[in-house]
């Protein structure tokens, strides 16, 4: 069977086979003999959060059972975290997945064939692209002007930090979907926005997603990972919102049972309760995000520093490829790896650096002076 490797990355390492894998980050920490802190990851600097950890390292006492084929309560308990006042009504339309990635595949396999295109950004995360190149669809590029049957947009988008509200939003799927197409919007990184992120995401917008599927058979689908805003990489989480139960359906019908684990449900179900860890994220992530940048900036005047204030990471041009690769080389070695712009993205001038704990950051700034 030939092997599509067009979105393999130029230059992976590690473990990523680079033939038939798409580079992230966040593989280099086991094996740093210093390591001090992961910056190669956009996950929520305050780690995971401790009562939602203890009741997952619990639910291990009871993992020699299956775990519910219905997901719930954990199902149950984010549609309450997504939807305070209207969660019964809503609840129809999510399901939980291993991580955005098992949904994020499952969807654009259930698209409709065609075209599939990205959000207007100059790169995006890449999964989307895998999956619909795995699954034979014709890619068409960002600054094409064709609707596609199927368009995925990342919002906030990593890793260029862009950001569009939703009247940019609504207009950007009018412009780009074909009628009876999907459009799968991640949200991933939008409840970082602030404490009324609700109001600002397509979550709240039940409406205009019913009449868009009713008027033009266009359907929205709001994948979140929550793998990043409760740090939980390793026990992967994620969900998406469907525009109808109809669809939130069709999924089940397809996806493996059980793919999202006993320890994974029992996380989420306490996770959604810590209103201090996320007060805290609300509060410091910006903080700690300007003191880098005010950091990074006086050292590297030329570098040019990217993303909304409110993102858990930093996208950054160094405008020299040989800098930005002595950048995460000297991460590296001094146990704090940084997330190079050349595999994956293939953008060798850039470097992408997470939010992190300010003691953390003396670590990394540290190193770079040796730039
Ligand atoms: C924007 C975005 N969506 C989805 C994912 C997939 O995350 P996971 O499969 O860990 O939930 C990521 C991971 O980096 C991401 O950045």
């Amino acid at each position: 069977m030939p092997t599509d490797t067009t979105t393999a990355s130029v230059s992976s390492s590690g473990p990523w086979d680079a033939k038939l894998q798409q580079f992230h980050g966040g593989q280099e920490w086991t094996q740093l003999s210093n390591f001090v802190e992961d910056f190669s990851v956009t996950t929520n600097p305050f780690g995971m959060p401790s009562a939602a950890k203890l009741a997952a390292a619990h639910s291990i006492e009871h993992s020699h059972h299956y775990p519910p084929a219905d997901q719930e309560p954990a199902k149950s308990s984010l549609a309450r975290f997504l939807w305070p006042s209207e969660f019964e009504t809503e609840r129809d339309r999510l399901i939980l997945g291993n991580g955005a990635s098992e949904l994020i595949d499952l969807v654009i396999r259930m698209a409709p064939a065609g075209t599939w295109r990205p959000g207007p950004f100059y790169t995006q995360y890449k999964e989307y692209e895998r999956s619909a190149r795995n699954n034979n669809f014709t890619m068409l590029s960002p600054d094409t002007s064709d609707k596609a049957n199927v368009a995925c947009l990342v919002n906030p988008c990593n890793p260029t930090g862009d950001y569009l509200e939703l009247p940019e939003l609504k207009a950007w799927i009018s412009a780009n979907v074909l009628p009876g197409g999907y459009a799968i919007i991640d949200e991933s990184m939008q409840p970082w926005h602030s404490e009324q992120f609700r109001k600002h995401s397509l979550i709240s917008q039940r409406e205009y997603v019913e009449e868009l599927y009713r008027e033009q058979g266009i359907s929205v689908f709001v994948m979140h990972s929550w793998t990043k805003l409760w740090c939980c990489t390793g026990l992967r989480l994620g969900s998406v919102v469907c525009p109808t139960a109809e669809h939130m359906r069709a999924i089940k019908k397809i996806q493996v049972p059980w793919s999202v684990n006993t320890v994974a449900l029992a996380f989420l179900n306490a996770v959604v309760d810590d209103a201090e860890y996320l007060k805290d994220t609300w509060e410091l992530t910006p903080a700690w995000r300007k003191a880098t940048v005010d950091q990074l900036r006086e050292l590297f005047p030329e570098w040019e520093f990217h993303g909304r204030e409110f993102l858990s990471w930093i996208w950054i041009d160094t405008k020299d490829a040989s800098v930005a690769e002595r950048a995460v080389e000297l991460a590296r070695a001094a146990g704090v790896p940084v997330r190079s712009g050349r595999p994956g993205y293939n953008l060798p001038t850039f470097i992408r650096v997470a939010v992190r704990h300010p003691a953390k950051v003396d670590v990394l700034v540290g190193a770079l002076k040796a730039i």
